[in-house]
């Protein structure tokens, strides 16, 4: 009996362990910060609140994201990359409202950076993308201003009245020199009722994170039975041999 009880508490041991291993990755990988770019890596970018409304002030779009520029560009006959984030603070939204498009226009100090989405609305399939993204910058070091735009995007997709949520970076490709990383992004440019986000539907890279845990779970769940499992066999052997001496 001493042995079993041994080879149990040795089992639930190991059981703790894992929990615990697995507790603590989970936590670890919460606050690890995001992998270093070899050169001049601006860190996450700030949460930005951003609010478009209509001429009655009611609000139409609503926005709340983190937003990081990739951008390439002529530099003193020399092609740098840069990254830059946006501060939330030193950014003014405005922006217009239709039945089937919506915009956003974010513009930074001194009008440096203007940024805009444009929000398309299927009327028929209630379906509502991120269609068209364009960005002109003059920044410090850069030759002469940069513009770019693209009208054939299919970004951030949702339905009208329900708010798109993507709370791990994505990456919004735009053109060959310009992209946008985006952070703890949510969004309804369409079927807003009040100042309140509605219902939101979850971009498939957060459903993937959440499936981590939920795997971890299971093959913990399985171990305990495990476990268990073999107690209650080890039990029966040892009551079994007590009958038979
Ligand atoms: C504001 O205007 C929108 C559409 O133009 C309308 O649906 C809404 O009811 C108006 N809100 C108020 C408070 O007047
Ligand atoms: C910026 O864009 C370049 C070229 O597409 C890419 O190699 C680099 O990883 C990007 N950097 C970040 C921080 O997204
Ligand atoms: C850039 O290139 C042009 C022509 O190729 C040259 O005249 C100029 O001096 C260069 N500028 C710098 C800063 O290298
Ligand atoms: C904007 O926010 C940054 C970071 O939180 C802060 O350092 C800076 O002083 C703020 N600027 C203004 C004008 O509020
Ligand atoms: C709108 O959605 C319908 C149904 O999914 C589709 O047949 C139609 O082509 C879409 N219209 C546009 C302009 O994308
Ligand atoms: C941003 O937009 C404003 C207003 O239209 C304009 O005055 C400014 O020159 C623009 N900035 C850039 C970099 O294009
Ligand atoms: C615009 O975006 C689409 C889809 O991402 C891409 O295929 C196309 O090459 C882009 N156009 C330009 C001019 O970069």
């Amino acid at each position: 009996m001493t042995q079993i009880r041994g080879v149990q508490s040795w089992c639930l041991g190991v059981a703790l362990h894992l929990i615990l291993a697995a507790a603590l990755h989970q936590g670890l990988a919460t606050v690890a910060p995001p992998t270093a770019a070899p050169h001049k890596d601006p860190g996450r970018p700030e949460k930005g609140s951003y609010v478009v409304t209509r001429s009655n002030g009611t609000a139409c779009l609503l926005a709340s994201m983190g937003l990081q520029l990739n951008v390439s560009f002529n530099s003193q006959n020399k092609t740098v990359q840069e990254v830059v984030n946006l501060q939330p603070n030193m950014t003014k939204p405005s922006g217009s409202c239709d039945s089937d498009r919506a915009s956003l226009l974010l513009t930074t100090d001194a009008e440096k950076t203007n940024l805009t989405f444009i929000f398309t609305l299927n009327a028929t399939s209630n379906k509502y993308h991120l269609s068209e993204v364009s960005l002109s910058a003059d920044w410090p070091d850069m030759k002469e201003p940069l513009s770019a735009n693209n009208r054939s995007l299919d970004y951030l997709r949702g339905t009208f009245g329900f708010s798109y949520m993507c709370h791990e970076e994505q990456t919004l490709s735009v053109s060959q020199d310009f992209s946008i990383n985006t952070f703890q992004l949510q969004v309804q440019p369409f079927g807003l009722t009040g100042d309140q986000f509605g219902a939101a539907e979850e971009c498939q890279l957060d459903e993937d994170d959440m499936l981590i845990p939920i795997i971890v779970g299971a093959a913990l769940a399985g171990l305990v039975l495990i476990v268990l499992l073999a107690y209650l066999i080890g039990r029966k052997r040892s009551h079994a041999g007590y009958q038979t001496i």
